[in-house]
């Protein structure tokens, strides 16, 4: 995620005046680790997500209610591997034939999508390194259920002052933690007037890392 000094993640409804070529390089380089690149349906419509150019990264998009749009670029060239949609068992038939051909349909959870569910089927089907590019409600229910293992943070040497979301903050009930998540500092790097910041989750009461 990129955020402003001000805690915004987004300038008139998009990141990319918040990114530059150092933060593009980071994306890039985080991407290169992943198997599987979650994003939520808000993000992939609002940043008209494409096939990730890493060779092996797979997208996957969560949408319970299948919000996300047919037309994407995404899922505009239907090769394999297909990106991956997670839905609920409860998604409208008509609406998932839309993805017919275009996309793979993973069902967790009948309301909502079970996170945690999802996460380990994707796991079961290979996925070791799963990078979530946001947005802010997915993460926070990523974050509600305690299923962020690092955060890579870029602070873009920009003051908006807008009322634009922070990077983890829903709209969903539910999706907040029971009490704060406590984080350790792994590393610090500063390049180009840029600040990167990655944590790594802290679960257990004796500090040692969760290997999960
Ligand atoms: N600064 C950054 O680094 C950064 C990164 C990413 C995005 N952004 C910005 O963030 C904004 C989008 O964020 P957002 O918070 O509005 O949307 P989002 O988190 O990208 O997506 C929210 C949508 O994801 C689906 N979703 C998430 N969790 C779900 C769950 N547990 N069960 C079912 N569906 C779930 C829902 O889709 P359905 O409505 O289909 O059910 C929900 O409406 C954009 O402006 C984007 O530019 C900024």
């Amino acid at each position: 995620m990129v955020a402003s000094i001000d805690g915004a993640a987004t300038v008139e409804g998009v990141s990319a005046d918040l990114s530059g070529n150092a933060d593009r390089a980071m994306f890039a380089a985080l991407r290169a680790q992943a198997d599987v690149i979650l994003v939520g349906a808000g993000t992939a419509n609002a940043e008209r997500y494409g096939r990730a150019r890493q060779p092996g990264a797979r997208i996957a998009v969560v949408s319970g209610s299948l919000s996300v749009d047919p037309d994407l670029p995404l899922f505009a060239t239907p090769a394999a591997p297909l990106p991956v949609i997670v839905t609920t068992s409860g998604a409208d038939a008509a609406n998932a034939a839309r993805f017919d051909g275009r996309a793979e349909l993973l069902r967790s959870g009948e309301v909502r999508v079970d996170l945690a569910a999802a996460l380990e089927e994707l796991s079961a089907c290979g996925a070791r390194v799963v990078l979530c590019e946001g947005g802010p409600t997915l993460n926070a229910g990523l974050l509600a259920a305690d299923l962020i293992d690092e955060i890579n943070l870029t602070h873009a040497p920009l003051a908006v002052g807008t009322a634009a979301s922070r990077i983890a903050a829903s709209p969903l009930a539910g999706a907040v933690p029971t009490s704060p998540l406590e984080f350790e500092l792994e590393h610090v790097i500063t390049h180009d007037n840029v600040l990167f910041v990655r944590w790594l989750r802290r679960r257990c009461g004796d500090c040692r890392r969760d290997s999960r």
